[in-house]
């Protein structure tokens, strides 16, 4: 049987919604079900439900045991009724932006946006005869946008790597006058720290790679919907063809079990190494929504239960000195993801930002000392002390 839901606090839910139990094994975790096929017809009476369909399970592209735990789980989680999983973050986001969308469907998106998702917009949905518009994520929080005429608004809760907040009630508000789905991307806050549907949006899109699974050891997407959206996102995905493995729906749905202790701590990891080095010397400024100084301060009291592990700041003194600062870094590495148990540094000049023109680049704000940091759960005073000794050595 699955677990149901009728849980209330969070880690509650994590720990046993959407579970797999069969009495008739004992079995306390989810199996994995590494199955292509199942039986067709299933005249069992008491077959498991593919929920997608309400039928027995046929093919695992459609629908599969393990992945529809992890799907249960997470709904239960972000409070949106029903879950979907993908085998990454952009079939996440591709499939639920399509699908939403329709035929010759008109996207008014934020601009400051994860690389992919940007050209994903900017260049495929445009080739492929969508039309797309940009606003600037301050614009969208002041409300200076007019969505009448579009299908779908756009946006992530925080942004990479400036850590800019989304005012998701606001945009909820003006979306819901022209009934109009706002679609957030809510990666970097994971449902611990935000749950897009209760501050009014339709749908919430996670890389359930990051925080989600949380140990930089599997790559998923997540979307949680009404049941309005569901079937047509759900059918897409059918045809797209963007489902999990099992065993990636199994690791995921293990880290899900422990994603608010682990979020507790990435969230006083991220706030203690922002006031850190908000003090140091050798720090020129500190990006972090959780600190008075931050622009954004206001708006993410007011979306945010959490302000995450997500830290990005500039080194006095130029790139040579960053690139020292990370070399001499030995608790975090330099890698590219985010929201896992291990720390890990990126120099957005040398990654993520490379192609982007200097000019460009510090329209967005990006200096070439910038540094966005993903706290792990390792003990702060090991992680201030490594800080501390690398700044020292600059
Ligand atoms: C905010 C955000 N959204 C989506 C993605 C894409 O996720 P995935 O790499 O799982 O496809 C990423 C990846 O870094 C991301 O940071």
């Amino acid at each position: 049987m699955v677990r149901s839901d009728n849980f209330h606090g969070f880690n509650t839910k994590a720990v046993q919604s959407g579970e797999l139990r069969d009495h008739r094994f004992g079995n306390i975790t989810t199996p994995i079900f590494e199955t292509s096929t199942f039986v067709f017809p299933n005249y069992e009476k008491e077959a498991y439900l593919d929920h997608t369909r309400n039928e027995p399970y046929i093919y695992s592209r459609w629908g599969n045991p393990t992945t529809q735990s992890l799907e249960l789980k997470y709904a239960a989680l972000e409070g949106s009724g029903e879950g979907l999983a993908f085998s990454s973050g952009m079939a996440a986001i591709s499939t639920a932006v399509i699908a939403t969308l329709g035929k010759g469907g008109k996207l008014l998106s934020v601009g400051e946006l994860y690389g992919q998702t940007q050209m994903f917009f900017a260049q495929t949905l445009k080739n492929y005869g969508f039309s797309v518009d940009f606003v600037s994520i301050r614009d969208f929080n002041a409300g200076k946008f007019d969505c009448s005429g579009y299908s779908a608004v756009y946006t992530e809760s925080i942004t990479n790597p400036t850590l800019m907040v989304a005012d998701i009630r606001n945009a909820s508000r003006i979306c819901g006058e022209f009934d109009i789905p706002l679609l957030v991307d809510a990666t970097f806050a994971s449902p611990f720290n935000q749950k897009p549907i209760a501050l009014g949006a339709s749908v919430a899109i996670h890389s359930a790679t990051k925080y989600i699974s949380g140990h930089s050891d599997v790559i998923l997407g997540l979307v949680g919907s009404g049941a309005q959206l569901f079937p047509g996102i759900s059918s897409l995905r059918k045809s797209l063809g963007g489902t999990p493995d099992p065993l990636q729906s199994y690791l995921a749905l293990r880290g899900l079990k422990t994603l608010g202790l682990r979020m507790a701590k990435h969230n006083t990891n991220g706030m203690e190494l922002a006031k850190f080095l908000k003090q140091h010397k050798k720090i020129r400024k500190v990006f972090y929504p959780g600190i008075e100084e931050s622009e954004f301060f206001d708006v993410a009291r007011n979306n945010l239960s959490g302000y995450g592990g997500m830290v990005s700041f500039e080194i006095a003194g130029g790139i040579e000195k960053t690139r020292k600062f990370i070399g001499n870094l030995t608790i975090a590495s330099a890698a590219p993801s985010l929201g896992g148990v291990e720390s890990l540094i990126t120099l957005p000049v040398d990654t993520s930002h490379s192609k982007i023109s200097r000019e460009e680049r510090l329209k967005m704000g990006i200096e070439d000392s910038l540094v966005r940091f993903s706290c792990g759960i390792e003990d702060i005073e090991d992680m201030v002390a490594d800080f501390e000794n690398a700044l020292a050595s600059i």
